[in-house]
């Protein structure tokens, strides 16, 4: 028998990342590789890169640079590049570092096997193409091992929409979504595997419009009502949505779907209209709080989550205060802020940029709210029961930690519980990160 290879695999970014990094570790896994927590003894070094922002897709040459030594020591260990930095700068990432064997754009992922046969041939294998065919279909190969009660679920790939600010569309290129039978398929074969909650994952997850079994066009909602029925699926939650597609269907399957979580990040990145419409967002801050109000009405307990863009191009103190004025109306119970940062090819990139230090200032002081609205919901749980679909022993001997269906981090200690069991937990006491909880 031969001693099988070692993959070392680096995931940056967004879930779909993580997705990927999956996949590309099975269809690897057919090529006779199995994983490594560490680079030091691997023979395939792979990173799963993210271009979103400047500092993003720095990293990513500075990584590259700690791997020079492991190199020289073992001249036959391959060194590829994949995802958002290697679709938006191909051929430069190996001008920068010709130490990389392999550079693989989001959408050739099923080309890995053969890609990695060309650099153990001593030759470079560079693949950025935007096919045509179903990479997740020709990903196959899938081992049937045990996994952790949550996972993610790929639906949709790509964005139609243009944000002024987001090289999303230029790296993931255009909407796509999966066909229905896929899903539901992959999905039985998670829950056999383990898995009690499904997290469905795209860039525009709610513009989902997959074939259905009679090849009629599917929405997210009418999805979720088929995963509903899955026998052994506890839990179904999506990501990331945009306001526009947040369609009535949807909205109801807030209110009426049992497995469908009381979670929604729904990213709005600012307040102020001018800025919406230089960003072009298609929605105005009005249209989104009327929009989380019925989305309230639907699900009243229903907790908020949003994304946040600081110091766009030309946003005034007035502008940033109407960013300031939409989070204290929504009250978000995560909430992610980031300054902007200018991508080269998007729009923005030409405008007035903002003053760093101003941008810095604005940053801060959203955080501090976001982070008081935080805290505020977490300390508004204690007293209250929730259901904890546990993942993981706790830090501490005897404890349990796992997520309420608010995605709240709870932990209980010497719960006579096991891994992907979900129980009722009364919250006795919140922390900045966590609650804490007995089984009620
Ligand atoms: N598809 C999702 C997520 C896009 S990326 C959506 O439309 O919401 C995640 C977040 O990164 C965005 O919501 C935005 O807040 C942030 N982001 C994207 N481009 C950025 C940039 N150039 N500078 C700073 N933040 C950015
Ligand atoms: Fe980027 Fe906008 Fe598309 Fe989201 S909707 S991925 S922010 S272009
Ligand atoms: Fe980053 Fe690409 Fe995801 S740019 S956020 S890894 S889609």
């Amino acid at each position: 028998m031969t001693t099988p290879k070692k993959l070392f695999i680096k995931t940056y970014g967004c879930q779909m990342n993580v997705y990927d990094s999956e996949r590309m570790a099975e269809a690897l896994g057919g090529q006779g590789y199995v994983e490594t927590r560490s680079p030091d003894d691997a023979d395939m070094i792979l990173l799963n890169t993210c271009h979103i922002r400047e500092k993003a897709a720095e990293k990513i040459y500075s990584e590259l640079g700690r791997y020079k030594g492991l190199k020289a020591d073992k001249p036959d260990l391959k060194i590829g590049v994949a995802g958002c930095v290697a679709q938006a700068e191909g051929q430069e990432i190996m001008r920068r570092q010709p130490m990389v064997d392999l550079v693989v754009g989001p959408q050739s992922y099923h080309r890995l096997p053969e890609m990695e046969a060309k650099t153990r041939a001593g030759e470079k294998a560079l693949d950025t193409d935007f096919p045509e065919e179903d990479k997740f279909e020709k990903l196959k190969g899938r081992p049937k091992a045990q996994r952790g009660p949550t996972a993610f679920l790929t639906v949709q790939e790509g964005c139609d929409k243009f944000c002024a600010f987001c090289v999303v569309p230029y790296t993931r290129g255009a909407e796509v979504s999966r066909p229905v039978d896929r899903i539901l398929t992959e999905a039985r074969d998670l829950v056999e595997r383990g898995v009690r909650e499904i997290t469905l994952l795209g860039q525009n997850v709610n513009a989902y419009h997959g074939a259905g079994p009679d090849g009629s066009d599917y929405t997210l909602a009418k999805l979720i009502w088929d995963l509903d029925k899955v026998d052994g699926l506890e839990r179904i939650r999506f990501t990331t949505s945009h306001p526009n597609d947040m369609t009535d269907d949807l909205i109801e399957a807030h209110g009426t779907c049992p497995k469908l979580m009381p979670y929604l990040h729904l990213p709005v990145q600012s307040g102020s209209d001018r800025i919406l419409k230089r960003m072009n967002r298609s929605h105005t801050a009005d249209s989104y709080l009327r929009l989380i109000e019925r989305i309230r009405a639907a699900r009243p307990d229903i907790l908020m989550s949003g994304d946040f863009i600081v110091g766009f191009p030309e946003e005034t103190e007035a502008d940033f205060q109407a960013t300031l004025d939409l989070v204290e109306e929504v009250t978000y119970g995560y909430a992610y802020s980031f300054k902007y940062s200018t991508r080269p090819g998007t729009p923005a990139a030409e405008r007035a940029q903002v003053d760093p230090a101003e941008a810095d200032d604005r940053l801060q002081r959203l955080q501090a709210l976001i982070t008081r609205q935080q805290r505020d919901i977490q300390n508004s749980m204690v007293g209250r029961t929730v259901n904890v679909l546990f993942e993981k022993p706790g830090r501490l001997p005897g404890q349990m930690g796992g997520k309420s269906e608010y995605l709240h981090a709870v932990h209980v200690a010497d719960a006579p519980v096991g891994i992907g069991d979900i129980a009722a937990v009364r919250i006795v006491d919140a922390a900045a990160n966590s609650l804490a909880g007995v089984i009620a």
